[in-house]
């Protein structure tokens, strides 16, 4: 069979498919990281005092994340170290964790303010609701996470693994948790090569794709529910993937419209795959832990946790559109030539501009 194979009939009619495993450093297991640190790159003492010195500086010139641009945060010493995790922890692997951020030594304000100006050191760090939000505050609002409109972030219930919007997601940790609240992560491409190993049947409905509702978050120049985007996207040579269930499930609720029974069974078994033990790793994030993930290729979740009233679990979460981390199909990332916006871009902010007639000025190496 030609490689790649495009049907031209069918669900996925038109769109490029891989049929061989992927065997590089996307595809790997729970058991690639037993007893390896290897996905962890730990902060020098010369890292630190030179974060710390842009931190006071900033400081001192009343920065706040607010305010701060590109540019502001300079950090020749950390800049190779910053590079070498976007050419390998995010692009290949898919996931990897800075470790010893200080986070004590700083107020919350500060550390927000360094979190989404480091975003600028790696990407350009883009809006995470309507109200245009740099930073997503990670923390437990006594939200039901199964009601409509309602994001899981804002609970303190186990979240379904799935991707986020933009193409890389990171998270500070600030305060643990009382018990739980484990960080999991699981390769779509792994993922991929079991579909291909028990289930190609299904590959007709992942390229084809599901809808997904925008939970209300939708601005002038987009609809509540988008077009079916793939769950698996192909780019020679990048596979892709893009899964957020509930999103799924919900549009097809709003639309009054349920899944086939044929739909619901690739659905249970994408979410069957997810749950293998073997294949998904966890780790617990400690406070100045620094997690980032390639949304396009790791899905990423977090166990049930409690927390204690005094220390409430706090982390504060970064969207970085990155240049040049994978080749990507528009419909994978709802491109839409009219507005130019698409999921890389994170939420939009309701009352900004499409994103054509914004300047791109906060693109760390130039234009994405
Ligand atoms: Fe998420």
């Amino acid at each position: 069979m030609p490689h790649p194979f495009t049907p031209s009939s069918g669900p996925s009619a038109g769109q490029p498919r891989r049929l061989t495993p992927l065997n590089d450093e996307s595809n790997w297991t729970a058991k690639t990281f037993s007893g390896s640190n290897d996905w962890i790159r730990v902060l020098e003492l010369h890292h630190i005092e030179e974060i710390d010195a842009a931190i006071r500086q900033l400081a001192e010139r009343g920065i706040t994340l607010d305010t701060v641009r590109a540019g502001d945060l300079r950090l020749p010493r950390l800049q190779p170290l910053l590079q070498e995790f976007l050419d390998f922890d995010i692009s290949q692997r898919g996931f990897g964790m800075i470790r010893g951020f200080p986070v004590r030594r700083y107020t919350v304000e500060q550390c927000a303010m360094f979190f989404w100006a480091l975003g600028t050191c790696m990407g350009k760090p883009v809006s995470q609701n309507a109200d245009g939000d740099r930073l997503g505050a990670v923390r437990s609002k006594g939200l039901d996470f199964h009601a409509l409109n309602v994001r899981g972030y804002q609970t303190t219930a186990r979240l379904p693994f799935h991707c986020d919007p933009s193409d890389v997601v990171g998270l500070l940790c600030i305060n643990k948790g009382k018990s739980g609240g484990l960080s999991s992560v699981i390769s779509g491409i792994s993922m991929y090569n079991c579909v291909l190993a028990e289930h190609p049947e299904y590959l007709d409905l992942l390229y084809r794709g599901f809808r997904y509702d925008r939970r209300g978050e939708e601005t002038f120049y987009q609809k509540s529910i988008s077009d079916p985007v793939p769950v698996f996207s192909y780019t020679e040579p990048d596979l892709s993937i893009r899964y957020v269930r509930q999103s799924m499930e919900t549009a097809q609720r709003k639309l009054g419209q349920p899944f086939t029974p044929e739909e619901r069974e690739v659905l249970d078994y994408m979410e069957e795959l997810s749950q293998r033990e073997s294949l998904a790793y966890s780790m617990m994030l400690e406070p100045g832990d620094m997690q980032f993930c390639n949304n396009y290729t790791v899905l990423h979740s977090r166990t049930a946790y409690e927390e204690d009233a005094e220390h409430p679990r706090h982390l504060m979460r970064l969207w970085i559109k990155v240049p040049g981390v994978r080749k990507l199909a528009p419909d994978l990332i709802e491109y839409d030539p009219a507005s130019g916006w698409s999921r890389r871009e994170g939420i939009p902010a309701r009352d900004a501009p499409m994103p054509k007639d914004q300047p791109d000025e906060l693109v760390a190496g130039g234009t994405v």
